[in-house]
């Protein structure tokens, strides 16, 4: 069987226009993602990385190049199509969680699935098991702002992987976590990687890329290396 690829990225381009200026802010950025891989996109302040995950994420365009996600021409794809297919295929997970504060922790992780048509029973159903495999079972009914950090990532993890996207897609996810709950976040991630899942994560930490199975550098917009880690 052919190995499916889930992010295929060639010669992408992106400026902002400052003024009468233009600033290139990514260069011709190629590379592939294939179906099962746990990747990090690594780079300093500034090199281009949000820029990057917006892009990957359908949520800005670009100004040349191809881009596929899932087998699907991003490039080719009208802006206003660009909500349902991010919401089908992505499940985001960002620094500061982006959880409801008002909702507990099931109504967060249902709330996506109500949207997408799901009835609610089913829905409860699948946010249980997926609850009890990240340890969260005890907490299905508390408020984030009953939950520690580390906890409340692991139910922005849960909420992204509940609609079974194509694609996990994860913005510094420890970069508000002290270091004893951020290593348990990447324990989780490398269990969701042996479990078939695709992970895209960006970092600015070597220590953090380091938990992927393979790193692809980005310094001023630029791919400058991808190395297969040990
Ligand atoms: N909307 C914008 N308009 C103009 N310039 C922008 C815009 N967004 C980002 N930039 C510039 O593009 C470059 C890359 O920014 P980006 O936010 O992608 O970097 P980053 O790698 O995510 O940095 P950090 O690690 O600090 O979050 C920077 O020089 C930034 O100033
Ligand atoms: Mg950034």
């Amino acid at each position: 069987m052919a190995t499916e690829q889930i992010i295929s990225m060639r010669n992408v381009c992106k400026s902002y226009k400052m003024g009468s200026e233009r600033l290139n802010v990514l260069k011709n950025v190629d590379f592939t993602v294939n179906k099962g891989e746990f990747t990090a996109i690594l780079g300093p302040s500034g090199s281009g990385k949000s820029t990057l995950m917006n892009i990957i994420g359908c949520m800005d365009t670009f100004d040349s190049g191809s881009y596929s996600l899932n087998g699907i021409p991003i490039h080719q794809t009208k802006e206003r199509e660009l909500a349902n297919i991010r919401n089908h295929e992505i499940g985001f997970i960002f620094q500061n969680y982006h959880l409801i504060p008002t909702y507990t922790v099931m109504q967060n992780i249902i709330m996506p699935l109500l949207m997408r048509g799901q009835d609610r029973k089913s829905a409860e159903k699948d946010c249980r098991e997926i609850v009890e495999m990240l340890g969260l079972s005890e907490r299905i009914h508390h408020k984030p702002s009953e939950l520690s950090g580390g906890q409340r990532q692991r139910v922005a993890i849960a909420r992204a992987l509940c609609s079974k996207p194509s694609l996990l897609l994860a913005d510094e996810p420890t970069g508000a976590l002290d270091q004893t709950s951020g290593t348990e976040v990447l324990k989780l991630f490398t269990k969701l990687h042996e479990m078939g899942n695709t992970i895209v994560m960006i970092t600015h930490d070597l220590n953090v890329a380091k938990w992927a199975q393979r790193t692809i550098r980005i310094v001023d917009g630029e791919i400058s290396e991808e190395a297969v880690n040990a």
